[in-house]
């Protein structure tokens, strides 16, 4: 019966839809087909002939069922394409109901998604600062005024309020412009020593262009105790940028002006394309300007119900997309919101 393997070979490759697949299927290998009986007859023979045809009607019987796989997956493949190219074809409906309909078992190549750069980034950060101590806070996205600027030591008339380019709300709210109103949530919530750590969106109505984006994220970071002092925020800053550069970097403080911070900093890292010798990133300054920080302004203090006198704290707002742009030479930061799946698959296998 063998000799008929090309036979049946080719009546599977020549059928022409599912059901008639199956039909054929079924006329072979199903409960009495042709070769399921062979298999079956294997017993019936002399005893001496048993082996050898026994493992030749099973090599006949692996043979189409793998022929079987492949040509049903093929004209799956086929129905779903031609579903999704129907001049009915809905393009909200659910993928399963779309390839159901076409008759189609496995649905769409399950297809495993991948994580966000700036979700591997934020996950990394977290890590390491919950390993310090640190708790993640979580703040609202729409904020009042008085968290977003006034407890922040920005007065209603201030000037800084000019660079942040505020999307404002019909009822006065806004869209937060930074993390920073979550470090007067975190103080009127915790007592010191307070260590908080607050991933979040922002938005600003910025033009977008390769590097300014109107949503985007930041990690704010708030230490509040008895003590603390400039060289804690460097050192805290330091191992935090080792450990997301992965290598040792050399930092410098630049004054930085911030209402919200007494003295503040713009604290630059060497840049870890060209190690300081200048190139097109660093746009030949061989340094890259990466995290505003500094020590709480009092008012601030105040402002979430802690006694300046007694506890003194810093604080930073690391831009992460900056950050992940930095880490894996990323030039546009329009690429993270773009959903291109070409760029965002290039993440896969990083599962935290
Ligand atoms: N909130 C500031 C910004 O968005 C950054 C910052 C945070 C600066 C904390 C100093 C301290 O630009």
């Amino acid at each position: 019966m063998h000799d008929r393997r090309d036979e049946f070979l080719a009546a599977i490759d020549a059928a022409h839809d599912l059901a008639a697949l199956s039909a054929l299927e079924s006329s072979l290998l199903g409960k009495s087909g042709e070769v399921t009986e062979l298999v079956k007859g294997v017993s019936r023979l002399p005893k001496e002939e048993r082996p050898a045809a026994g493992r030749a009607a099973n090599e006949l019987k692996l043979a189409l069922e793998a022929r079987f796989a492949a040509r049903r997956a093929a004209l799956e493949a086929q129905a779903l394409d031609a579903a999704l190219s129907a001049d009915d074809f809905d393009p909200s409906e659910p993928p399963l109901v779309a390839a159901a309909a076409a008759g189609v078992r496995v649905p769409v190549p399950r297809r495993r998604g991948t994580l966000h750069p700036i979700t591997i980034v934020r996950n990394q950060l977290v890590d390491l600062f919950t390993s310090l101590g640190f708790t993640w806070q979580d703040g609202p996205e729409i904020e009042t005024d008085w968290f977003n600027f006034a407890a922040l030591n920005i007065p209603a008339d201030h000037p800084a309020r000019d660079t942040q380019d505020t999307f404002w709300l019909d009822d006065g709210n806004l869209l937060r412009t930074h993390t920073s109103p979550v470090q007067i949530r975190s103080m009127q919530r915790f007592a010191p020593p307070l260590k908080v750590i607050v991933p979040g969106r922002c938005f600003r109505a910025e033009t977008v262009d390769a590097s300014h984006e109107h949503s985007f994220y930041q990690m704010e970071g708030l230490v509040v105790d008895e003590g603390v002092s400039t060289a804690n925020l460097i050192h805290t800053m330091k191992t935090c940028l080792r450990v997301i550069l992965e290598r040792d970097v050399k930092v410098r403080l630049r004054p930085g002006f911030f209402p919200f911070v007494e003295p503040g900093f713009e604290l630059d890292v060497n840049c870890p394309f060209c190690n300081g010798k200048g190139c097109s990133v660093c746009k030949h300054s061989g340094w890259i300007e990466i995290l505003p920080c500094g020590m709480v302004h009092p008012n601030v203090l105040r402002a979430g119900g802690i006694d300046p006198e007694r506890y003194t704290g810093f604080a930073f707002g690391m831009g992460l997309q900056r950050v992940v742009m930095l880490r894996y030479g990323i030039d546009d930061i329009r690429l993270f919101m773009g959903g291109d799946l070409r760029f965002l698959s290039q993440f896969d296998g990083v599962t935290r």
